[in-house]
């Protein structure tokens, strides 16, 4: 990280803490914004947080290492994880899977070169009964079909401006 992105990083923790206080119950929220703006929680962000709050870097670490929204690594703008629990295998799941894999180029636990898509893999998300069952960020899609799902991607393209890349179809 270069010397005046250091800078920016310290000064936004600066300013979280100040929104938010000094305490360790500020540790979550501030990790939240921080993850927000760069899309990962670097270990330098988890010290520079320690050294605000006056708290040790391991447990920022735990913190981070514990919650599932928090990453070490950038993810994609748009990060989908798909349900892989029995239901959603038993109603085809593993179409929609490789219908992600082929039409985004990349396989589950990675993320786009453009930085726009993370594949994941979840667990059972509640909505067994109309499965395959995935998220896109925080929105729930449903009965999934590897159709449903090209379509999906092309949204989420579309949001952003980028163009679709050919996809196979199952
Ligand atoms: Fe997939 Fe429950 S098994 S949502």
């Amino acid at each position: 990280m270069l010397v005046t992105e250091q800078a920016k990083l310290q000064a936004l923790v600066a300013d979280l803490a100040q929104k938010h206080g000094c305490t360790r119950s500020s540790l979550i929220p501030i990790l939240q914004e921080v993850q927000e703006q760069y899309s990962e929680v670097s270990e330098f962000a988890m010290q520079v947080i320690a050294d605000q709050l006056d708290i040790h870097p391991a447990e920022v670490n735990s913190v981070v290492s514990f919650y599932a929204f928090l990453d070490t690594v950038p993810k994609g703008r748009f990060v989908i994880r798909m349900c892989r629990t029995i239901s959603c295998q038993m109603a085809g799941a593993h179409n929609v899977a490789r219908q992600l894999e082929n039409d985004l180029g990349i396989e589950f636990g990675e993320t786009t070169a453009d930085k726009r898509f993370t594949l994941e893999w979840a667990n059972c998300l509640g909505m067994c009964d109309q499965g395959p069952a995935m998220l896109v960020n925080d929105k729930v899609y449903t009965n999934l079909t590897a159709e449903k799902v090209h379509g999906i991607l092309e949204e989420c393209r579309g949001t952003f401006g980028v163009h679709a890349t050919a996809g196979k179809e199952h």
